[in-house]
Order: C-alpha cells, then structure tokens, then sequence
C-alpha cells in the first residue's frame, strides 16, 4: 500500500510501497478514508519532536474497518471509524475519571513506535517500520489497537470525521472541559488554526463573551470571525494589551495559547486579568521553556494548566461533538481547508507552514 514515510527530521516525507501485516488479537484493520493535516505531525517533520523514526505519519484519521483480529469487541467490518490517537486502558486511575487522554497506554505506545504490545505492523523493504502514536493514518490503510478507535455512524462526511479526531476534540473539548463555565467569560485565542478554530468553536457553542481570535495572518483571523469569534486582533500589527483593552472593559478569564511558542504563551498569561487561567493547547519543541512572573502568578492567582487533547473523554465526547455537528450546532464543514492526494503531501505541510486557512485534509 502507498503511505507517507518520514525516514530523517528536516526531510521531506516520501511516498512508499509500505508492506502492513494483518491485525493481530484486538487489532483492527482499516481503509483509510481521510486524514487531518494537524501541525503535530510537522513537528515530528522539522524536528522539534522526536519520534522513532522512520514512521508512517499521521493520527488525525477517518476511515472504514475492514477486517479484525480475533476478540474484537468495540467494532465490526463495515464500520466507520475515527483514529485516536491515545489508547484507554479503561482501568486506570485516569481512564476511570474520564481522563484516558492522560493514561500510561498512549504514551507508552506512543514511545515504542508501534502498537500496544510494542510491535509494529508496518515494513518497507522487508524492515520493520514505525507507527506514529499508534495510528499512521497517511496510509492507503493502517492497522490499529481497537482502543484507537472509535465507531461514528457512517453519515459524516471523512474529511469531517477526520479533524473531529484531533484538531476539534483538542480545542473545543479544551472550551467545554478545560474551561468549564467560560459562559460569559472573555477570552483570548492565540492560533487561529486547526485547533484554536476548533477552540473558538467550542467557545461559541458554551456561549463565551467576548471571545478575541490573535493571529499573524488576516485570512485566518478572518475565518475565525466566521467560526464564532466576535473580535479579532492581528499580533503583527496591532497591540495586543491596548486592543484587549479597547475590547473589552472587563477582564478577560481565560486565554489559549493555541500555537506552542514562549512569546505566545507569555502573550496568554498576560492577557488574562485576576484569578485568569491559560490553557496552554500547542506543543513547542522538546526542551522548550516560558518564564512566567512570579509576582502576578501569586498576587493575581492566574493559572497556567495544560489540555491535551481536549482534557476530553474521547469515546464519549466524540460521538457527542459529531451529534453537535449533525444539529448544526459546530460548523466543521466551514473548517476544512484544502484536500489533497496522499501522493502530494508534502505540499500539504509545506501550505501549513506557510500559513494555508482552514484545516486541510489528505485522501488518500
Ligand atoms: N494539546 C493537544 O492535545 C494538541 C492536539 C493537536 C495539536 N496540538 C498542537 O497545537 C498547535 C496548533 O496546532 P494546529 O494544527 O492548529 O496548527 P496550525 O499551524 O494550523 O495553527 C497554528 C496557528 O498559529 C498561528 N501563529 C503562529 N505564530 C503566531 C504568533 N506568534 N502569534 C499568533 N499566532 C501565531 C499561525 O498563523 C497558525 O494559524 C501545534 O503546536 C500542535 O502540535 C496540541
Ligand atoms: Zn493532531
Ligand atoms: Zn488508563
């Protein structure tokens, strides 16, 4: 089958040949019908993340189950499905308080570079090859623990299913979960991508006011005032401090950095007033520090918290964001960007990089 290999950081992915064994005892095997273009997977490519190399990339995935290794009880040939991209157990102290994105599994699997036993289904040439957070989606097909999915109804469109597997559980389960009561909140959204689209979604929908998209670029600013955010400000020419304050009188309670960058999230901790909390929602490079001022941390009692992946419970709330979809409630239609062939990947991430709106999508 053809899929997307990242043999080296700072290369660019090559279309292979890529041999996928069967799924073994609890593994599912899926056709891959649509995968999310999300930022994670260009920090494994420029290298501020380091995974195991070389690997089939891609985690933000849709597609339908076509055959199952023995004892599989979640799904069925014939159903669709949404990659996860971390595993529950189901037993542990985090799975058992809706919290599965924090599990030891994911994370384990994640680092082993295969599937939960440790071992990949993935080879080019006859060597074993590895998975990305046991999912590789940038695949014509991909073999996965039937933890990494979950099963929607077959009347999402794939593009749609796909994000809604990382990009908009990520940023509007962060507005539902992370920012619990944010109703008539303000709020501040660095990044205007994928994620903090989906976070502006999300913020919309809990009825968060007012909720201020930040970008570098007007196009995205301009999308987001199209997904719910009712003010946008551009951080390459505007001030953020006195444009927050011609905005709004009140201060604002919550602010997301949506882009991973200590400037940006030093920008989130001071735009929001006392007793403000910023999620923090973007990934930096490994190793990557913000310094914060003690004095307002302590005096103003901010908080700074993390959300990974939406600090959601995946297998529920997912279904539950796509019944929101289906009622018209989250635009997600309105957040895809440009579709392309697996084969032009590559110019996929380089759109990405340079600022391309929307959420794109491979078919593959
Ligand atoms: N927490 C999680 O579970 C989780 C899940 C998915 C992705 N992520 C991370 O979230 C981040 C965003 O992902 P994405 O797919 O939306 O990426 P993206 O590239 O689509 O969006 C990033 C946005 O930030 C903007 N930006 C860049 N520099 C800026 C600056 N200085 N000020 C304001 N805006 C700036 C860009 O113009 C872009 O719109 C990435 O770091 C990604 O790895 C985290
Ligand atoms: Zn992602
Ligand atoms: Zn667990």
């Amino acid at each position: 089958m053809k899929a997307a290999v990242l043999h080296r950081a700072g290369e660019p992915l090559t279309i292979e040949n890529v041999d996928l064994d069967v799924p073994r005892p609890g593994e599912v095997e899926i056709r891959v019908l649509a995968a999310g273009v999300c930022h994670s997977d260009l920090h494994y490519i420029n290298g501020d993340l380091n995974g195991r190399l070389p690997a089939v990339l891609g985690h933000e995935g849709a597609g339908v189950v076509e055959r199952v290794g023995d004892g599989v009880t979640r799904v069925r040939p014939g159903d669709t499905v949404i990659t996860l991209w971390r595993p529950r157990c189901g037993d542990c102290e985090f799975c058992t308080t809706g919290r599965p994105a924090l599990c030891a599994l994911g994370r384990t699997q994640a680092a082993s570079g295969g599937l939960l036993d440790g071992t990949s289904r993935l080879s080019l040439d006859g060597e074993k090859i590895h998975h990305l957070m046991g999912v590789s989606c940038f695949a014509e097909r991909c073999v996965v623990s039937e933890r990494s999915v979950v099963s929607i109804g077959p009347d999402v469109p794939p593009e749609v299913a796909a994000i809604t597997g990382c990009a908009v559980v990520t940023g509007a389960g962060a507005a539902i979960n992370a920012m619990a009561g944010a109703t008539g909140d303000g709020v501040v959204v660095i990044g205007a991508g994928g994620v903090g689209l989906s976070a502006v979604m999300g913020l919309r929908l809990v009825g968060a006011y007012p909720i201020v998209a930040v970008d570098t670029s007007d196009s995205k600013l301009e999308k987001a005032r199209e997904l719910g955010a009712t003010h946008t400000v551009n951080a390459s020419t505007q001030g953020l401090a006195d444009e927050l304050a011609r905005i709004s009188r009140r201060a604002f309670t919550w602010a997301v950095d949506a882009v991973g960058l200590p400037q940006t999230l030093s920008q989130a901790f001071d735009a929001v007033g006392t007793g403000g909390t910023v999620v923090a929602l973007g990934l930096g490079r490994v190793g990557a520090t913000v310094a914060v001022p003690i004095n307002p941390l302590v005096q103003q009692e901010k908080r700074l918290i993390g959300s990974l992946y939406g600090s959601a419970n995946t297998p529920v709330d997912i279904p539950k964001l796509l019944d929101l979809y289906r009622a018209g409630h989250l635009p997600l239609d309105q957040l895809l960007g440009e579709r392309y062939a697996l084969t032009d990947i590559n110019d996929a991430y380089g759109a990405l990089a340079a600022g391309a709106t929307g959420r794109a999508v491979v078919m593959p």
